[in-house]
């Protein structure tokens, strides 16, 4: 028994968790849970690991600390593993197999991959090698009221990114700040690997930002052919009028109605029109903080009457890419 006990205790110092050996599990921040999963896993003495996303929904610490003991363990074991983020695959693989809908891609290191067309085409240059946006230590104040208290994230290019939070969370300060438009604010914002923390929103604009506000952003006063025509160009790329048409056929129909004669759908349908048009790369979207999800049976495609329910309203990230689909989770 003792030795079972020394045992346990040895594992559970090899993934860093000793500090934490009394702790009831449920309680270990969810990296750490992500260790003890895998001392677990190793209690077993396996000749061979599966890891299925080992580092899904973690911050950078945490990521480089089950990076750091993958590699460990590897070292006298074998390892299977599913991952997307391209720096711990670069760190960690000897060899890379890319799949797509059911076939394997193609197979090499990280470097015949990251030369190979088909596999930049298909994942690596919507890919996570570098970030799109990386926020860092986000501090934000309303004058003397301290709102944002080190808010740290990334988002990949081609990721839809969703921010959910309770009233009074700092959901809207969050994008305010990456935006610029918050006069007090620290840390780090880079886009692109270029640090905005210090710049003005026109200037963040400009280098290829779009966010469309709570309350919209549309003029008033102009038509919705005026609202469309009116946004500057910032990047190449920038969707067509008729591009926008197709996504929104209402918009269509109302092309001369002026911007507050829109119904709210239509003018949320409008301020984000407006914001495809810049050619921005990355599009801060505001929304209410309500969020709602389909039912199960709306999703398997029965009867699809609007049966949603509202999430908890705890403050987390959840990150689903465009392709390949995937979702992620980080508490704020
Ligand atoms: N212009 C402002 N001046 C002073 N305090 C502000 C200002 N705007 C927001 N705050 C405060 O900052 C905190 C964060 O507000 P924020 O608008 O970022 O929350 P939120 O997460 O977007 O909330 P909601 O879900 O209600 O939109 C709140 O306590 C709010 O009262
Ligand atoms: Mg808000």
């Amino acid at each position: 028994m003792d030795d079972l006990n020394d045992r346990a205790l040895a594992l559970i110092a090899d993934v860093g968790l000793a500090p934490y050996a009394g702790a009831a599990a449920i309680e270990l921040p969810y990296g750490r849970k992500r260790a003890l999963e895998l001392a677990t896993t190793l209690a077993l003495d396996p000749e061979m690991l599966l890891l299925d996303e080992p580092t899904a929904g973690m911050g950078h610490e945490d990521i480089d600390r089950i990076a750091t003991l993958i590699k460990a363990v590897a070292v006298n074991r074998t390892v299977l593993m599913v991952e997307h983020n391209l720096s711990v695959v670069a760190t960690l693989s000897d060899r890379i197999t890319v799949l797509t809908r059911g076939r394997i891609l193609a197979e090499g290191d990280y470097q015949e991959l990251a030369a190979n067309p088909d596999v930049r085409e298909a994942y690596m240059e919507r890919g996570m090698a570098s970030p799109l946006l990386a926020v860092s230590d986000l501090r934000a104040w309303y004058g003397e009221s301290h709102v944002l208290h080190g808010v740290s994230f990334n988002v990949n290019a081609g990721e839809v990114v969703t921010l959910l939070g309770r009233n009074g969370a700092g959901k809207t300060t969050t994008l305010k700040s990456i935006m610029g438009m918050v006069a007090k604010r620290s840390g780090s914002v880079q886009f692109a690997e270029r640090e905005l923390i210090r710049l003005a929103s026109n200037v963040i604009a400009r280098a290829g930002i779009a966010f469309c506000p709570e309350e919209r952003g549309i003029f008033a006063s102009l038509d919705v052919e005026e609202n469309l025509e009116l946004p500057p160009v910032v990047q190449p790329g920038g969707l067509t009028r008729e591009r926008i048409f197709e996504l929104f056929p209402n918009l269509k129909e109302r092309l001369r109605s002026q911007g507050t004669k829109l119904s709210g759908g239509e003018q949320q349908m409008l301020a984000i029109g407006r914001i495809l048009r810049t050619g921005a790369r990355l599009l801060l979207l505001m929304s209410q903080p309500r969020v709602w999800r389909r039912s199960s049976s709306s999703r398997s495609g029965g009867p699809s009457g609007p049966s949603r329910r509202r999430v908890s309203p705890s403050c987390w990230w959840s990150r689903i890419s465009i392709s390949p689909r995937r979702s992620r989770t980080a508490t704020m």
